[in-house]
């Protein structure tokens, strides 16, 4: 039995987790910092660095005590080293390092999209390798074949806007508040998702790549041209990136020997039509589909741990720790 304390500060939540080998999360504390951002329709890096170095310290505290394991007899202590918001990025993992370091526990920086990756068998015991990843926030979008642990394959990735910024933008667009994933799908229960004619970015693109920077300007138009229902605009943006990221998904598959399961994760497998959608394309290709439970999708230190212990777990020493001189990496694709 191994355990790992995890550490996650590379976007807007402030987060620490301890998770053990038999997929317990013992304890964990996680500060959204929305309504710090919200003011500006999106995160501010200089904002984010400051509320995560406030607060990180007495989550570390407050969690060690909940967890009742002392900082030694940890296997190893596991942060998010990238990619991200440098300065938050830094505030988590110089915290662990110093951690590392006082009590002789190996340090393991983890690329933050290797947590998302990795998240589904945390919730899933039954999810095996190889598995198609869709992961799509406010951060990233792309599409991963997830091989074993330190083996994935990317087979599609945004040139512009992620999913969960077109949803953003649109929200801010047609006046319904930060963040807007959530405030669009409820409007657009209320809207016909025929009414607008909107364009299906890269759709049918021989390329491995999405695109919704044009998808946002033709709901601009749209809501600027003053003909339509702001709930028709919020129904017709939805069923474009939905169409979208099916399509992406066909052409991945496409691309890549079969596996036996589809998973989302990141914050916009909140969305239910997202989801539905995800569901009948796993049903057309024989797949199995899952969704971790939502608070182990959006941002959190519990995938961070796992992604620790999945380390831990895998063959080759070159897993087991990280040296402690480890630069963040604002970029690190993976
Ligand atoms: O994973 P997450 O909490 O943070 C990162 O961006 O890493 O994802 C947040 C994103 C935001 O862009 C938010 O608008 C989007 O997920 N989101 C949704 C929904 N709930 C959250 N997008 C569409 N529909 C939703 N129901
Ligand atoms: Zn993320």
């Amino acid at each position: 039995m191994a355990v790992v304390l995890g550490i996650e500060s590379s976007c807007d939540e402030t987060a620490v987790a301890v998770v053990d080998s038999d997929r317990r999360i013992i304890a964990q504390r996680i500060a959204s910092q929305d309504a710090a951002h919200a003011p500006y329709g999106g995160v501010v890096p200089e904002i984010a660095a400051r509320a995560h170095a406030e607060k990180l310290a007495p989550m570390i505290e407050g969690v060690l005590a909940e967890s009742g394991i002392a900082l030694p007899d940890f296997d190893a202590i596991a942060a998010t080293a990238g990619p991200g918001l440098i300065g938050g990025v830094m505030v988590g993992l110089v915290s662990a390092k110093a951690l590392a370091m006082a009590s002789d526990v190996p340090l393991l920086a983890v690329n933050h999209l290797e947590g998302h990756a990795l998240s589904p068998r945390l919730a899933d015991a039954g999810i095996a390798f190889p598995y198609l990843l869709l992961l799509v926030s406010g951060g990233h979008c792309q599409i991963l074949r997830v091989e074993g642990v330190g083996r994935y394959r990317r087979l599609a990735t945004t040139i512009d806007d992620a999913l969960g910024e077109a949803f953003d933008k649109t929200a801010k667009i047609l006046g319904l508040g930060y963040p807007g994933g959530p405030a669009v799908e409820r409007l657009a229960r209320e809207g016909n998702a025929a009414a607008v004619p909107l364009p299906r970015p890269l759709a049918g693109s021989k390329e491995p790549h999405f695109s919704f920077a044009g998808l946002k300007s033709a709901v601009m138009r749209a809501h600027e041209s003053g003909e339509h229902a702001v709930a028709d605009i919020a129904a017709s943006f939805q069923q474009a990136a939905m169409d979208c990221v099916v399509d992406r998904l066909e052409y991945s598959l496409a691309r890549t020997d079969p596996v036996a399961t589809l998973v989302v994760a990141g914050g916009v497998a909140a969305n239910q039509a997202i989801r539905t959608a995800l569901e009948r394309l796993a049903e057309r290709h024989d797949m199995r589909f899952s969704a971790p439970p939502l608070a182990l999708c959006t941002d959190n230190a519990a995938m961070i741990a796992w992604a620790g212990l999945e380390r831990l777990a895998a063959e080759g020493d070159a897993f087991r720790s990280d040296p402690l001189d480890l630069a963040a990496r604002p970029r690190w694709p993976l």
